[in-house]
């Protein structure tokens, strides 16, 4: 079975594309174990709490300092010990820590074909609003390792989507996400749960 923990911060429909594919069987051998948001008032934690999955909050503003946050979040993933880390939506930047000691077991998903409008400040609208700004005809979504970069590890899945005539970036961010990010994350975290530790019976 491959345990892990989803890190979000905003709407969880990413989380939720998760949950129903573990739920339809379309991601094979893998538990949530929990979901974390540094966010209290985002979306995605009543998704979890709907499952009955244990939904927690750190939030940086409620620790001295950015060490203290780092350290409570570091002690909380080290008592869930998920095999995987997902970042779907969380807007944290990870202790070095975290991701030296999840090498190759932190996953990201970006609302664009990395290398393009990625990087320092590419989340959430920015990301499509620069795509219309440059007029490119195809975006997408990557799903990616998380190293000590913004955006930088190694790319696991993408998937291409068409810019329409008359695309505003809402509209655009819509189709990313209905058309390639709720699809090449589950399919991402299921061929991790198929090869690594969900092999076994
Ligand atoms: C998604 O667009 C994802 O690509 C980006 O942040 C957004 C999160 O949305 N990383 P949601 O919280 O999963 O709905």
């Amino acid at each position: 079975m491959l345990n892990i923990v989803v890190c979000v911060s905003g709407g969880g429909t990413n989380l939720q594309a998760i949950i129903d594919g573990i739920e339809s069987g379309r991601i094979r051998n893998t538990k949530i174990k929990a979901v974390i948001s540094n966010n209290a008032g985002a979306y995605a934690l009543k998704r979890a709490e709907a499952k009955n999955i244990p939904a927690i909050c750190i939030a940086p503003k409620s620790f001295a300092g950015r060490e203290a946050f780092n350290k409570a979040f570091l002690d909380k993933m080290e008592e869930l010990a998920p095999d995987l880390i997902v970042l779907a939506g969380f807007l944290v930047i990870l202790p070095e820590k975290m991701i030296a000691a999840y090498r190759n077991r932190i996953i990201n998903i970006h609302p664009s074909l990395i290398p393009s409008f990625c990087g320092t400040g590419f989340y959430g609208l920015k990301v499509h609003e620069e795509a219309l700004k440059r007029g490119v005809k195809v975006t997408g979504a990557t799903v990616h390792y998380v190293d000590e970069g913004t955006d930088t590890g190694a790319i696991i899945a993408q998937k291409a989507v068409d810019v329409l005539p008359g695309d505003t970036p809402r509209l655009l961010q819509k189709r990313v996400m209905e058309q390639a990010e709720w699809v090449i994350l589950p399919k991402a975290i299921d061929e991790i749960a198929s090869k690594g530790k969900g092999n076994e019976a």
